[in-house]
């Protein structure tokens, strides 16, 4: 574990438990050995994908991110009365935009914000802290799906936890994860609640433009994926030889977004090789929507009690408060 010290007041901490290049390589040949081939949603955001992803969320066609921003601030002083004091956890806080209107409505007792991606977590809570100055910050590189324990701090101590998920990323877990990783937070945050943000089911045409935009910045972020894992584990993707696609499979009610291989071609990684057919997916991401009733149930699942939610105008997306059962 290295922690980098604090340079300036106003330069949140930060602690880095990134997984080591040998688990990422690990996990890499297990997803391409995998039926159909798919690798971890998070090895999407290194550096580069995280920023690619805060292009998406500008995109016309991804309301998401603006929908929730939206209704975070219009609900953000009920939210506070409904769930109380403690220090705010947010797992997954990419460039931490949403978490906002929470501070100015809860006066959490710190924030503490967890992401993959060092360099964009740094960046995002020295900009947060600059807005914020009255909150204690600090940040955390981390797999949270894998974390274990959140780290011991001064932050922390006799201090409620407050979990904060939004962005429907629990969305981009498989039902099975999903159910694992809520059961995992309700440890990380030993009895504290948790605030979750989750996408509904909304139509086909809509849904496969917003992971598809006109602009192609979804494509990029796909393929990044590839450039990624030629830099970092010196891989030979060639990732024009790779098409993109987002499909809405409405039986599982997710979105798939694989980057098809355009002719037969052979991958190394070292000494192994995996032979991609024409046409064949490599299956970056799902996106789970979730209807509210299937948010309850898949709360009860994980061992969480639903309390409430709120959700904005047109009810695309819902925030869900829910309290541990036991
Ligand atoms: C982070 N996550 C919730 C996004 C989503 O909507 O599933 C990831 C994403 N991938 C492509 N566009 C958005």
């Amino acid at each position: 574990m290295t922690t980098t010290s604090q340079q300036t007041d106003q330069k949140p901490e930060l602690i880095d438990l990134h997984p080591p290049a040998a688990d990422m390589e690990q996990l890499v040949r297990i997803g391409l050995n995998r039926c159909p081939r798919q690798l971890p949603a998070w090895f999407l955001y290194d550096e580069e994908g995280s920023r690619l992803f805060d292009r998406i969320c500008e995109q016309p066609e991804y309301s998401l991110t603006r929908t929730e921003i939206a209704l975070l601030k219009s609900c953000a002083a009920e939210i506070a009365a409904a769930i109380g004091e403690g220090v705010i956890v947010e797992f997954g806080a990419g460039s931490a935009q949403k978490v906002g209107p929470l501070l100015n409505a809860i006066h959490p007792a710190a924030y503490v914000a967890l992401d993959i991606s060092a360099e964009h977590l740094g960046k995002a809570t020295t900009a947060l802290q600059q807005r914020h100055p009255e909150v204690p910050m600090l940040g955390i590189c981390c797999d949270h799906s894998t974390l274990t324990a959140v780290p011991e701090h001064p932050l922390l101590r006799n201090q409620r936890r407050i979990g904060f998920f939004p962005g429907s990323s629990l969305g981009n877990f498989e039902q099975h994860d999903a159910v694992h990783l809520l059961r995992h937070f309700k440890q990380l945050l030993k009895g504290g609640p948790l605030l979750l943000g989750l996408d509904q089911p909304k139509s086909e045409v809509r849904l496969e433009a917003a992971y598809n935009d006109a602009a192609g910045i979804s494509a990029a972020f796909a393929r990044n994926l590839l450039h990624r894992l030629n830099a970092d584990l010196g891989a030979n993707f060639d990732p024009q030889c790779f098409q993109y696609q987002a499909r809405w499979q409405a039986d599982q009610q997710r979105v798939q977004m694989a980057l098809i291989s355009s002719c037969d071609q052979v991958i190394r990684i070292a000494d192994d090789r995996w032979t991609f057919r024409c046409d064949e997916p490599l299956i970056t991401e799902y996106s789970v929507k979730y209807s509210p009733e299937r948010a309850v149930a898949l709360a009860q699942l994980a061992g969480w009690r639903w309390v409430r939610r709120w959700h904005d105008p047109d009810d695309d997306l819902s925030l869900h408060l829910l309290e541990p059962t036991d």
